[in-house]
């Protein structure tokens, strides 16, 4: 360490001692309630040994064992009045009470110098503080992706899923004499799966919210402009920005911004210059697809997308687009959902009435919100993807049961088992296969539509996936903004809790990974990928689906809602996941066209003696945010002669689209 360094740490270690005696006196004279218990904070550092980059979801749920559903650790020593307090909720009870129905106080987000302030992504939604821009961009994308308007992307979502399949199906062959590398010990093509689901997911965003479609198909393995740039971008934020769970020491110690620039070489002061570097590329990520959406109106060339459409209605400041034909165009996305956009984003924007102050607020909410729903989708999809790969190399080592039954179901739609009768012609699944119409007869003695999954086991592998991979084990941390006094509700370990003091400014975590790996609420066999622990049985059946007592209709309902990860993965109260409408689409068309049309092992290499055998990999999981697994190969091949002509028939549509 230079002197300089040891300075600065020796200038912020006395300013801390100085704050620790002035506070400690300030916290001993207003205690009535005490804060959450935790492990005991250390003088000074507080419990920063107890924080781990790695896997911190797991030592963060078996602190909850130690010391209940609420408890605190604290960066610094919780009587300085600038330490952090770390706030985990472990229980399905404690987050809705508190980020749910106080959503009012538990809404904000942290103020991140680094990742907000310094690398540039204070206004992407994630990171937006609760208030009148995060209101404004949630509902633009509300507009996108509320559940009313999900059947209009039935279109898009099965072309990029079919052209994902046969990306997957050639990269298998194609690449099958690829080498190794000295550092990567397995042929590429059994990681050839990791770019393309990427791809399919940066390429659904695009072509939603920006009209956008990537020039070349699955199978060519080309760069492209957009998706290389979401690729680094994506890959700045969740592994460099957010590397180390996201807090830098200029997040404590916010000062250290101020550094002369002769300071950056010190290795404390190189978060500058990397700052720079990275809000560079962040923000030309920001401007470029919006400016070519922009461009594409003026030319006329436009195809309808989210970005479009609220544009186009802002006529006062984008004339030349008002009078294009472009709105005729052939596109993905029905005629409904563009208009009912187009009147929607009037109500938003007020483009008419506007004046240039409230119009480039609108324009600056419209290029964030739609950059923000690009990011949210690269990470969290290819985690949920490796999650389902991950669940079936397991299966296959234990007889493949899950695949089996699965496919028992959707073969009698899609006709790729051998010996499925000659009358189903051959087919992927689609969107409109997921449900069947009942009518269910209510209280008055009339009938209700009721939904019911056609493919119910296919159904419980998705519901497995969601639990059993858990893509955001900690949530993203909401940030309180008042002092909150808050009673845990009673358990059979704590009859009677006691009120607890949650400061301002705490963060706080909903630990989503405890609640989905609860004995409670999912049996002793957590740890095991089951999806028959979500198939209703005969009784409950009758009764969703048939004559029923409307209170025991009710609570069935309910017991399966607390029993259902989608009532957890996707956070809670005002910020949760405003893409799951889209997600509950995509990943289950994605899981039952990989369900019923490869097979998925683990990869077998031939040795320098000629000899083959099957590798299993150890997976670990180092991302500290999203539970994305470590690379690991899958051997993917076309289940049948019979699947492979139908992923590469329904891949030829994709390729005609895409040129
Ligand atoms: C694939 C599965 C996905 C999972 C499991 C997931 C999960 C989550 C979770 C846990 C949060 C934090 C919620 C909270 O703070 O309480 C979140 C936030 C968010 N997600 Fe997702 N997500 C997924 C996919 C997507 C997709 C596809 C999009 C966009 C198209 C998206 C957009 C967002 C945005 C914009 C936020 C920030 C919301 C806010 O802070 O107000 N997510 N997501």
């Amino acid at each position: 360490m230079d002197v300089l360094t040891f300075l600065v740490l020796i200038i912020g270690l006395v300013y801390s001692l100085y704050l620790y005696s002035r506070s400690g006196k300030q916290a001993s004279q207003s205690g009535i309630v005490r804060i959450p218990p935790g492990p005991k904070p250390l003088p000074l550092i507080g419990n920063i040994f107890d924080l781990t980059a790695k896997e911190l979801w797991v030592k963060a749920t078996a602190l909850a064992q130690t010391y209940g559903p609420v408890y605190q650790l604290s960066i610094l020593h919780p009587s300085l009045s600038i330490s952090q307090p770390l706030v985990f909720l472990s229980s399905p009870e404690v987050c809705f009470d508190l980020l749910d129905k106080k959503g009012g106080m538990y809404s904000d987000k942290p103020k991140l110098v680094m990742a907000g302030e310094l690398c540039g992504c204070d206004d992407m939604v994630a990171f937006t503080g609760y208030g009148a821009q995060s209101r404004r961009q949630r509902k633009l994308i509300g507009l996108a992706f509320s559940k009313e308007r999900i059947p209009a992307y039935q279109g898009l979502i099965e072309r990029e899923t079919a052209g994902f399949l046969t990306g997957l199906v050639s990269a298998h062959t194609s690449s099958a004499s690829t080498a190794s590398s000295s550092s990567q010990p397995l042929p590429s093509r059994f990681l050839s799966y990791i770019p393309l689901i990427r791809r399919y997911a940066g390429q659904l965003t695009l072509s939603v919210i920006y009209g956008y479609t990537v020039p070349t198909s699955y199978t060519q393995n080309v760069h492209d402009k957009f998706l290389d740039m979401a690729e680094d971008c994506v890959d700045i934020l969740s592994n460099k920005i957010a590397s180390g769970g996201g807090i830098w020491l200029v997040d404590i110690f916010p000062w250290l911004k101020k550094a002369p620039k002769s300071l950056e070489s010190i290795p404390l002061f190189s978060f500058l210059p990397k700052s720079r570097a990275w809000k560079a590329k962040m923000v030309e990520f920001v401007e470029k697809p919006f400016e070519w959406v922009k461009a594409e109106i003026e030319r006329g060339t436009q195809k309808p997308s989210f970005c479009s459409t609220l544009l186009e209605n802002s006529d006062a400041v984008v004339p030349s687009a008002v009078t294009n034909g472009h709105m005729k165009r052939k596109s993905d996305i029905s005629p409904d959902l563009l208009s009912s956009w187009a009147s929607a984003s009037s109500a938003v924007a007020k483009p008419v009435t506007a004046n240039a102050k409230e119009y480039a607020q609108f324009e600056f909410d419209l290029k964030w919100t739609a950059n923000s729903m690009y990011s949210a989708s690269g990470d969290t999809t290819v985690t949920t993807v490796m999650h389902y790969f991950l669940a079936i190399l397991q299966d296959m080592d234990t007889g493949g049961e899950v695949v089996r039954k699965a496919r028992l179901e959707l073969d009698l739609v899609t006709g790729l088992a051998d010996d499925s009768p000659p009358a189903i012609k051959p087919r992927l699944p689609s969107l409109s296969d997921r449900y069947i119409d009942v009518d269910v007869p209510d209280a008055k003695g009339g009938t209700r539509k009721v939904k019911k999954p056609r493919f119910p086991y296919v159904e419980a592998v998705m519901s497995e996936v969601w639990r059993w991979g858990v893509v955001v084990p900690l949530n993203l941390p909401h940030r309180l903004t008042e002092d909150d006094v808050y009673t845990p509700p009673p358990s059979p370990s704590n009859p009677n809790p006691s009120p607890m003091f949650l400061r301002k400014g705490s963060l706080i975590f909903g630990n989503i990974w405890s609640i989905l790996r609860s004995k409670e609420l999912f049996g002793d066999d957590v740890d095991e990928f089951k999806p028959e622990r979500y198939l209703p049985s005969p009784h409950e059946e009758a009764v969703l689906y048939g004559p029923h007592d409307e209170d025991e209709y009710e609570m069935i309902r309910k017991e399966r809602k607390k029993r259902d990860p989608r009532s957890y993965v996707f956070g809670f109260g005002r910020r949760q996941c405003p893409g799951q409408n889209l997600v509950e689409s995509s990943v289950w068309l994605l899981t039952a066209t990989l369900l019923s049309a490869v097979d998925v092992r683990r990869p077998c290499v031939e040795g320098e003696d000629a000899k083959e055998s099957v590798i299993i990999e150890k997976v670990d999981f180092n991302n500290s945010v999203f539970r994305t697994p470590d690379p690991f190969g899958v051997d993917i091949r076309p289940r049948s002669e019979k699947a492979l002509e139908v992923i590469m028939l329904s891949g030829e549509g994709e390729e005609a689209e895409s040129l």
